[in-house]
């Protein structure tokens, strides 16, 4: 089992580039399996998450070649249209190919996605969205789906699901027909995915109101495409430097990603300078604590970026509190926190952080993906050498958070890291 030792109370300082994003290239990866052109993907991440994914499509019949962060898909092979439980069960996002499948072979089997460690993830908007375009669902112990009879038409979201809109938008491309997707999730992702499909030729747009607006059943050409950078691991990156004191510099980055972050580490004193060629953060004075802030879908405060600012909370001056509106099992990380001295109540799905002066090294357990990171940001804090373990989840999101930390200043290690 690997792990994560740090040595606190560095000052990060210094230039970062971003890695490509996990959310992005996990649909796009998916967008994939349409039409039979052969997809180039640059700058995609080295992540597990990623990883896992492509086992999933090599088993649907993918041809797949894979060097560094370049990854080549021939989808010309696929047959298959059903997914095993062992593969589903290691990735969530594996409900993604619900749409991809039911575009491209108009039939998908998957097991039921199970919760996890942040919540139960329900599908039920997924498939009230495919159903909306005529697809029938059988759910016995598998999810069955036929899209024989798919056709363009109106899709109305009751909660702006970032997935359910990926789907409606993976099957609406393939079918004849004009499809709006109204209440869609305004994720960034979402229109880097609308970018990938435009660049094989699709017809998808997001209207001045916010929907989805697709003329479907364009054929789908060959695409070479370059990953965005990912706003969370960024967002992540500036949390540290804040939490650490420190002045870092992100080069060539879409800053207006991250508006709701840099609007709360100005107000917690943080200088924030953003412009053509990136974020440039410099943080010399005690943090102030935020009264009140909670998460929202985009372009609010990001559910993403809840634990890692926990984290930051933790030692800024006076009593922050966070309420999390998205995700009903999001606070995993307090009883590490609590581990270093943090102080910190919980009262439903809001939690009360009293900064305090320092926090102590620690023996910690990663709960989650993000909330790993949350660790590792409040082990850069406490003066001494903390350990952090259960790093496959911290993996399945990063390529490589101590190495991209020691190139800021850090002195962090991680031993038994499998290179993706
Ligand atoms: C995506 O998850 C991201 N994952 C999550 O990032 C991110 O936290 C989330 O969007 C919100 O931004 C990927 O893109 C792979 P949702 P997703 O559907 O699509 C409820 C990370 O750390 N809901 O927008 O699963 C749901 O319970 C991960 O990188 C339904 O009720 O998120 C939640 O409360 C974690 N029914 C809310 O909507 C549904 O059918 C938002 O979920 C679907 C969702």
């Amino acid at each position: 089992m690997s792990a994560i030792e740090v040595t606190g109370g560095i000052s990060l300082q210094g230039e970062i580039e971003i890695q490509g994003s996990k959310n992005a290239v996990l649909p796009i990866l998916a967008a994939c399996m349409l039409g039979e052109g052969l997809c180039v993907i640059e700058n995609c991440p080295r992540i597990t998450d990623v990883t896992d994914t492509l086992e999933i499509m090599r088993h649907l019949g993918c041809r797949i070649r894979r060097e560094e962060r370049t990854v080549c898909i021939d989808a010309s092979g696929v047959r298959a249209f059903e997914i095993g439980g062992a593969e589903a069960a290691r990735i969530r996002s594996s409900v993604l190919f619900l749409g991809a499948l039911l575009g491209r072979m108009k039939r998908a089997v998957l097991p039921h996605p199970g919760g996890c460690a942040i919540g139960a993830r329900p599908i039920d908007q997924h498939i009230a969205a495919l159903r909306q375009l005529g697809a029938r669902f059988y759910l016995e112990e598998k999810i069955t789906a036929d899209a024989r009879d798919m056709q363009g038409g109106r899709v109305c979201l009751a909660v702006p699901s970032v997935g359910a809109t990926e789907n409606a938008i993976l099957a609406a491309v393939t079918v004849p027909g004009e499809t709006v997707i109204s209440h869609a999730a305004r994720e960034p992702e979402i229109d880097e995915l609308c970018e990938f499909l435009r660049r094989r030729g699709a017809s998808v747009a997001r209207t001045d109101e916010g929907d989805i607006h697709i003329r479907g059943g364009k054929r789908l050409g060959p695409v070479r495409y370059r990953m965005k950078p990912d706003r969370i691991v960024a967002g992540t990156y500036l949390l540290a430097a804040a939490a650490t004191r420190g002045k870092i510099h992100i080069s060539n980055f879409p800053y207006r990603e991250l508006d709701a972050l840099i609007a709360v580490l100005r107000d917690m004193g943080v200088s924030v300078e953003c412009g053509k060629d990136g974020i440039q953060l410099t943080a010399n004075r005690p943090l102030r604590a935020i009264p009140y802030l909670e998460t929202a879908p985009y372009p609010g405060f990001p559910t993403d970026l809840q634990s890692p600012l926990m984290a930051v909370f933790c030692r800024a001056r006076g009593e922050s509190r966070i309420c999390e509106t998205i995700f009903e099992n999001r606070f995993r990380t307090v009883k590490e926190l609590e581990r270093m001295g943090a102080k910190i109540r919980t009262d439903g799905n809001c939690a009360v952080v009293k900064g305090i002066p320092a926090l102590a090294p620690a023996k910690l357990t990663a709960p989650d993906l993000r909330g790993g990171a949350a660790l590792v940001i409040a082990a850069l804090q406490a003066n001494g050498h903390s350990v952090i373990s259960n790093t496959g989840y911290i993996e399945r999101g990063y390529e490589d958070i101590c190495r991209d930390l020691r190139a800021l200043g850090a002195e962090v290690r991680q031993n038994g890291k499998e290179i993706q």
